[in-house]
């Protein structure tokens, strides 16, 4: 099988990793890719946004499959048109994608299919989002309705940067609160079959102790030692299936990865948001754990014929990331800087700990970095603390200036708590 992954991350990097342990792909391409994925697939520099640049492409590699990653192309219809000519896409369609690329839409589809929820208000004027404030109080969620790359969520007991922030967008989700660890949990669907993933924990702020500002993800873990054994069953029964009925229903199937962003709450298992592709970093770790060869199902999924594949098989290894991001992130990041240590890392702990490259590329001989998060340290062990310090000590060899990761990351789980 050819496969053609769209995207660059290190969420597209752990799935071109897979993918190149997998006996039934003969050809993995990744656009545009990475410094790092081009050590598993062949690159090709592509507009990841331009639907027919991509078609055009997957053409004339003669891909057999086509992963899309991230969530950009996916709202802008790069799978339609992928589709269009006959090629088999692991990813929605735009009117599906609305699920992530929409807050006040993905409200809708809940609410509709009976999801549980925080309540909110999708608000345009300053009257409403005043209402909106005063209705739920302190602590306040703010959500701009539209894509914005994790960072379009403020949660604050400050009512005047509440406000702020809501009035900088065109249109804003206000909701209650959701106290309680939160879990992201994937399922892979076909539009009719689901198919759930193992449960992760992503760390969204930047800073130790859930400090500082929201970012993309500064690291994740899996399995959930803390979580109810029947969390996943739960979730199918009470979030995935119906959300997935209910798109079939309107006539806009989600077919690819179904995100479900949960938070366990006192009063039960709440949504937080959906997304409508592979989450960033719990991919990293979800994945090292993945048994199953993963081409034969991301090809049923985006065939429609996931019920011919039998339950996904899992290593009872725990596996930890540690993100490791630029010099001022989640801010207009530094880039540019060299990277050093990779070929350390390689050396030490292969294959239970390796770097998945997010902003990386290639200046001559050097891997310098290009993006907001630039490295993810991945590690798998015995336990969550054996997984922990495999992980910490690879990031120790990276030497990248002004860079800043998180020193906590799975460090409670890992401890019991
Ligand atoms: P989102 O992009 O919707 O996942 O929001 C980013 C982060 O903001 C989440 O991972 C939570 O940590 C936090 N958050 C979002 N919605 C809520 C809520 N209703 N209550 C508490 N925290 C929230
Ligand atoms: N880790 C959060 C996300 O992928 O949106």
């Amino acid at each position: 099988m050819k496969v053609l992954v769209i995207g660059g991350g290190a969420r597209e990097h752990a799935l071109c990793r897979s993918l190149s342990l997998d006996p039934d792909v003969s050809a993995l391409y990744c656009a545009p890719g990475n410094a790092g994925i081009a050590e598993v697939a062949e690159l090709r520099p592509v507009d990841a946004l331009d639907g027919a640049a991509v078609a055009a492409l997957a053409t004339e590699l003669g891909a057999d499959l086509v992963v899309v990653g991230p969530e950009a192309p996916l709202v802008a219809g790069v799978g339609d048109a992928v589709r269009a000519v006959g090629i088999p896409v692991f990813g929605p369609s735009a009117e599906a994608a609305q699920l992530e690329g929409s807050k006040a839409f993905a409200k809708d589809v809940m609410a509709a299919a009976g999801v549980p929820t925080a309540r909110s208000y999708v608000c345009t004027t300053a009257e409403e989002v005043d209402e909106a404030l005063d209705a739920f109080g302190a602590p306040y969620v703010v959500k701009d309705d539209g894509l914005a790359a994790g960072k379009g969520v403020v949660v604050t007991e400050d009512r005047a940067a509440a406000r702020a922030h809501a009035l900088a967008c065109d249109r804003v989700v206000i909701e209650e609160y959701l106290d309680g660890p939160e879990v992201s949990l994937f399922a892979i669907t076909d539009g009719v079959t689901v198919l759930p993933l193992q449960p992760a924990q992503d760390f969204k702020r930047a800073l130790d102790g859930d400090e500082g500002p929201n970012t993309g993800g500064m690291g994740a873990y899996s399995p959930l030692p803390w979580a109810d054994p029947k969390l996943v069953d739960e979730v199918m029964a009470l979030v995935l299936q119906p959300t997935v009925d209910e798109l079939r229903r309107r006539g806009t199937p989600f077919s690819g990865l179904l995100y479900a962003g949960l938070a366990i709450t006192s009063r039960g298992t709440r949504v937080i948001e959906f997304n409508a592709r592979f989450g960033d970093p719990e991919t990293q770790v979800v994945l090292a754990r993945l048994r199953t060869p993963l081409a034969s199902v991301l090809l049923n999924a985006a065939r429609g014929t996931l019920d011919a594949e039998p339950p996904l098989s899992w290593r009872d290894d725990a596996a930890v990331t540690v993100v490791i991001a630029s010099h001022n992130y989640p801010e207009t990041p530094r880039t540019g800087d060299p990277i050093e240590g990779l070929a350390e890392v390689a050396a030490l702990d292969a294959p239970d700990a390796y770097v998945l490259h997010a902003g990386t590329r290639r200046e001559g001989d050097a891997v310098v970095s290009a993006g907001g998060r630039v490295l993810s340290v991945t590690a798998t062990g015995s336990d969550l603390a054996q997984a922990r310090e495999k992980a910490y000590k690879a990031v120790s060899r990276i030497r990248l200036d002004g860079s800043q990761h998180r020193t906590d990351i799975a460090a409670k789980a890992a401890e019991g708590r």
